[in-house]
């Protein structure tokens, strides 16, 4: 048996504007993805008590095609804590905890100098997660080499390529890497078109989308002990809205205004400001930052009456208030040091409200028993 758990995210700065080459900002949260994998009892797939059906859940079936070819059957249990289509990345923490969970039963097998002899990673050019692995096992390199099982055959990189490349697969070809990025490395994590300095580079994303390639920079944020002393509180509406109509408005509306390209890039600005706020621990700035982003959201005509009345009920015991995500629903999120008041008021003005701490860990191995 093994149970692995990935966090939810929460983007603090540069939603939309990320679609457009300006940088994002997203930490990891404490509500997580916990996901229990064992053997099977019988020849078949089961998901939550039922037989599983690979049409009706994509992340699943492309992991398990992908890092379980043709080995015996598994049942999988999901309790999860991260609210679905709430913009707080659910399915991303359920795609990165998957994949450390079939890592770990799986194990990898290594070379005495602790180099790879099977795994997907962005520098091993023989194996592609990106790619439709119907030919059999495409995570496998070569034979030989030590199996390392659990914990020690798990690796952060490998889990945000797989989680991207699922996701992307489940989602028509577009998905940017900030959900899987942030579930897998935890923390805080900044997504932009160029390497930006001061910051820890991670890694690099390509993604062939309908609109053509894209890439993508994934940079660490280094958070300094006294952020610790504030909270984020995130209100969910309970008011779900579709993304891709959302991010279809924004654009339709630049294409008619392209002046408003400037209020695209001012929140670039901000999003920079905002890391840099966050890198040093400047709790007041980073909340100024936050309200500053949420009134150019608002200018794009994301919010909405219901994010508004959370935003309005969390002010006044918060450092800044914002909407999260996409918008015209979902969440928004507070940075606040008095987390129970703003929670109060959150919930006093009808919203489902969630405390956490700034930036928590990411993909895990929780339990690991009977390897
Ligand atoms: O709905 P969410 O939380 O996945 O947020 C979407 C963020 C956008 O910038 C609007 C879209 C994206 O893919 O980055």
């Amino acid at each position: 048996m093994v149970r692995a758990s990935a966090p939810g995210k929460c983007i603090l700065f540069g939603e939309h504007a990320v679609l457009y080459g300006q940088p994002a900002v997203a930490v990891a949260i404490e509500q997580r993805c916990n996901i229990t994998i064992t053997d099977s009892v019988d020849d078949k797939w089961h998901l939550e008590g039922m037989i599983f059906k690979p049409e009706k859940h994509p992340h699943i079936d492309g992991l398990r095609k992908r890092l379980w070819h043709e080995r015996q059957p598994l049942t999988i249990n999901i309790d999860s804590a991260v609210p679905s289509g709430s913009g707080l990345g659910s399915s991303a923490a359920l795609s990165v905890a998957l994949a450390a969970a079939l890592r770990a039963k799986r194990g990898r097998r290594v070379a005495a100098d602790g180099s790879w002899h099977e795994g997907f990673s962005a520098s091993l050019f023989q194996t592609d997660a990106y790619s439709k692995p119907d030919k059999g096992d495409a995570g496998h390199i070569s034979p030989g080499g030590e199996l390392l099982l659990g914990r020690a055959a798990l690796d952060s990189d490998e889990l945000a390529l797989l989680g991207h490349a699922i996701e992307a697969e489940s989602q028509g070809g577009r998905a940017s890497p900030t959900d899987t990025a942030t579930a897998s490395y935890g923390g805080a994590v900044m997504i932009s078109d160029r390497r930006e300095r001061g910051f820890d580079w991670l890694c690099s994303r390509r993604l062939a989308t309908p609109e053509g390639d894209r890439q993508w920079e994934v940079h660490r944020v280094k958070m300094p002990a006294n952020i610790d002393q504030a909270r984020l509180v995130i209100g969910n509406t309970g008011v779900h809205s579709r993304t891709a109509t959302v991010v279809a408005d924004v654009a339709a509306q630049l294409k008619q205004n392209p002046e408003r390209m400037l209020e695209i890039e001012t929140i670039g600005d901000l999003s920079r400001r905002g890391a840099s706020a966050l890198r040093s621990g400047e709790l007041e700035e980073l909340g100024r930052c936050m309200s500053e982003n949420h009134l150019l959201l608002r200018g794009l005509g994301v919010s909405c009456p219901e994010l508004e009345t959370l935003i309005q009920a969390a002010a006044p015991t918060s450092l800044g208030v914002k909407l999260t995500g996409a918008g015209r629903g979902g969440c928004m999120v507070a940075l606040t040091m008095e987390p129970t008041l703003t929670c109060g008021a959150i919930e006093l003005a009808g919203g489902r409200a969630y405390i956490s701490e700034i930036g928590c860990e990411g993909a895990r191995i929780d339990r690991e028993s009977g390897n």
